[in-house]
């Protein structure tokens, strides 16, 4: 069928599978430009279907020929009706591995689950034998705890006060003053369980006890952190209270891994259009500005650069990985710059509907958010008939 974007708030109700594809061959092109990494062999992806998994997986695979095993929650195509992009993406995924002789299977379904952490160790154990990194990527408003069977849902307010201050709705253009109520404490408490470390605790126990990990293992989980104005919504919010919890669950693993010489690492990237990121208040207009900046002075990127940033110049450079005083792994680097947030700053404080197109890059965000789905992307013939059932292979 033909294919149109169907936009509802914060997100796309449509995807478009040969948009997808060309998503995914851009991002395979741009890592094998930047030549070999001596980096993983095999390798665990969970969240692998959008984002900065997406984004690992294809490093790992095609930055230095990994196997990858892709775990995600992903809409399955039905007659006239879109899959999710990540359906999409997985399948272009295996289908590029497969054509360059590489190892690629996926699952899909609920990561937070016993049944599909079983499923993964049951699938290393028959293809792989052990994985020698595990890339922790998932960004999900809900999870059904294992043990207790309670679904928990994460919220996205501010601690102690309210919060008042600009936004922007990035399909209008409209900057409006937004206030959030603070959360209270059991909204806080479930964001820590919904985002906070325990699941991935959860993962590396279960991969261990199954002798699936390899002897030095690496498992790495990603963070935010950002600049003061979307502090009181994200770092000091319910938000930022699970990923303290993230970062500190890292030393938690590194210590329960110390028999095979494993350790895990928090990475903290860079703010960028996903799925996740559009629904936080705030957010949209502060990477509206940021993008402007950070083009301007050539050091925009997007999650396929800051992946194989990290592989390239954190992970795999054969020496000890770079980290701050807190041990975390910063490829938020450039984002963080002095003179970039000084910049950031003065011009949020002008920040109006009126001008944003000008001194924001408004037009970026709005075409980040369409490439998430698959639209406007060169060469993909959006007027032509699309294959909407398309299946992945290892799923199909
Ligand atoms: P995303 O929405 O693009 O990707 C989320 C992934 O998780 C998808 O593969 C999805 O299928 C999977 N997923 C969600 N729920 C699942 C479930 N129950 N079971 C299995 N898979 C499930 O998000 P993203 O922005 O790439 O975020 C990944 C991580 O990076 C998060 O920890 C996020 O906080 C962090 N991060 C994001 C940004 C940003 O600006 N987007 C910046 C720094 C760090
Ligand atoms: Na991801």
């Amino acid at each position: 069928m033909i294919i149109e974007p169907r936009m509802r708030g914060f997100i796309c109700l449509t995807a478009h599978p040969d948009g997808c594809a060309q998503n995914v061959k851009n991002q395979i092109n741009y890592v094998k430009s930047k030549g070999a990494i001596h980096g993983p062999k095999k390798v665990l992806v969970i969240g692998a279907s959008t984002g900065f998994g997406l984004a690992s997986r294809i490093t790992a695979a095609f930055g230095s020929n990994a196997a990858t095993l892709g775990v995600f929650f992903e809409k399955e195509p039905a007659p006239g009706k879109t899959a999710t992009p990540g359906w999409y993406n997985s399948a272009a995924f295996e289908q590029e591995a497969h054509k360059a002789g590489l190892y690629a299977k996926s699952i899909n379904g609920d990561a937070f689950s016993n049944e599909i952490k079983q499923q993964t160790i049951d699938l290393i154990k028959a293809d792989l034998g052990q994985v020698d990194l595990v890339i922790y990527s998932l960004a999900s408003p809900v999870r059904m705890h294992p043990v207790t069977g309670v679904l928990h849902r994460s919220v996205l307010k501010p601690i102690g006060n309210t919060f008042t201050n600009k936004t922007v709705d990035f399909h209008t253009g409209n900057v409006t003053q937004v206030s959030i109520e603070p959360a209270n404490q059991e909204d806080i408490d479930n964001t820590v369980v919904v985002m906070g470390g325990e699941d991935w605790a959860m993962w590396t126990d279960a991969l261990k006890s199954a002798g699936v990990l390899a002897e030095g293992v690496t498992t790495i989980a990603y963070s935010y952190i950002g600049p003061e104005v979307t502090e009181a919504v994200y770092r000091k919010g319910t938000i930022g209270r699970a990923k303290d919890h993230l970062e500190a669950t890292a030393f938690e693993i590194t210590d329960s891994l110390q028999s095979i010489n494993g350790k895990a690492f928090v990475s903290v990237n860079k703010a960028l259009v996903t799925q996740a990121s559009s629904a936080i208040p705030v957010i949209p207009l502060y990477i509206s500005l940021l993008y402007k900046i950070m083009k301007a002075e050539g050091v925009h990127e997007g999650c396929i650069e800051q992946m194989q940033r990290l592989f390239a110049e954190r992970l795999y450079m054969n020496a000890p990985i770079p980290t701050d005083d807190k041990g975390r792994i910063r490829i938020d680097d450039w984002e963080m710059r002095d003179d970039i947030q000084d910049r950031v700053k003065a011009l949020w404080a002008t920040a109006t509907t009126e001008n944003l197109s000008e001194i924001g890059d408004l037009a970026g965000y709005k075409q980040d958010f369409l490439n998430l789905f698959g639209f406007g992307f060169d060469g993909v013939d959006y007027n032509g008939e699309a294959n909407e059932m398309l299946q992945i292979p290892s799923i199909s």
